[in-house]
């Protein structure tokens, strides 16, 4: 009899873990050190396939493709579900995202925040000018460091293709990228203020 009651609870108590969104077991994951330590383990064999494009350690070697290596976690876990549900575009993302399932979701989030990213070279002489132009416009969101926070991403030591375009899509409102505070904070940028303020953050640490 008691043993019966102690299935029922256990079944009961796993339904709920599966109905948590998936934000909500990334937090409760990171607030646990060892299940942190064994999602960071299960992530690096869940994005073996993943380090074709965004390198073994997320750094990727690939300039259109974006580091993931030092990324917020929580942002990680947010564009995989914009590319599952198609807000995001990108042809390849979008199909391969939807092979993955929640707690891999969680484990890839896990693991590429985890590892370090490096600064990479710029044109030292566009630093200044990107640097007066995003603590303008940008560093009330992304941090004086640009390292971001939960919801919004880390730009220090991204790749500087990648934030060109990326942040050119938010200015003009392609529907590659669809985020309304991005397309505000950029449309009075100009094509070189954009190309300055790569500059700028790809060096950062
Ligand atoms: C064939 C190359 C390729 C593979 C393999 C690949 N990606 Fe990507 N990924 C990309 C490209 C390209 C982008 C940038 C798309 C864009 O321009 O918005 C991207 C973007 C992302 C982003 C958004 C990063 C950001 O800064 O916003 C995440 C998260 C991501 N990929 C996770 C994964 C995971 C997890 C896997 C493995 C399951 C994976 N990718 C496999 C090419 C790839
Ligand atoms: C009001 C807050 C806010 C401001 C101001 C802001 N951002 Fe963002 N930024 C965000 C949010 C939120 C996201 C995530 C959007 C998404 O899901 O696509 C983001 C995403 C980005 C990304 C994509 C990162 C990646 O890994 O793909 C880049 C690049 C970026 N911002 C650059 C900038 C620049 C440059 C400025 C200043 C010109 C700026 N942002 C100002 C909130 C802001």
């Amino acid at each position: 009899m008691r043993s019966w009651k102690i299935v029922l609870g256990m079944c009961l108590v796993s339904g709920l873990a599966q109905a948590q969104a998936p934000i909500e077991r990334l937090k409760a994951t990171q607030s646990d050190p060892a299940a942190l330590r064994s999602a960071i383990d299960a992530g690096k064999k869940v994005t073996f396939f993943c380090a074709n494009c965004h390198g073994e350690d997320g750094v990727s070697k690939l300039p259109e493709v974006p580091n993931l290596a030092g990324q917020n976690p929580a942002y990680l876990l947010e564009q995989i579900r914009k590319f599952g549900s198609g807000e995001r575009k990108d042809a390849f993302m979008q199909g391969l995202i939807k092979v993955l399932k929640d707690e891999e979701r969680i484990q890839a989030a896990a693991y590429y925040a985890s590892m370090p990213v490096p600064p990479t070279k710029a044109d030292a002489a566009l630093v200044p000018k990107g640097k007066e132009l995003f603590s303008k416009l940008c560093v009330r969101c992304h941090g004086d460091k640009a390292h971001g926070n939960d919801a919004i991403a880390r730009l220090a030591g991204q790749k500087l293709p990648y934030l060109q375009t990326t942040i050119t899509r938010y200015r003009d409102q392609t529907g590659i990228r669809n985020n309304q505070l991005m397309a505000i904070a950029t449309s009075t940028l100009k094509n070189d203020d954009i190309t300055a303020i790569a500059h700028y953050l790809t060096q950062l640490p």
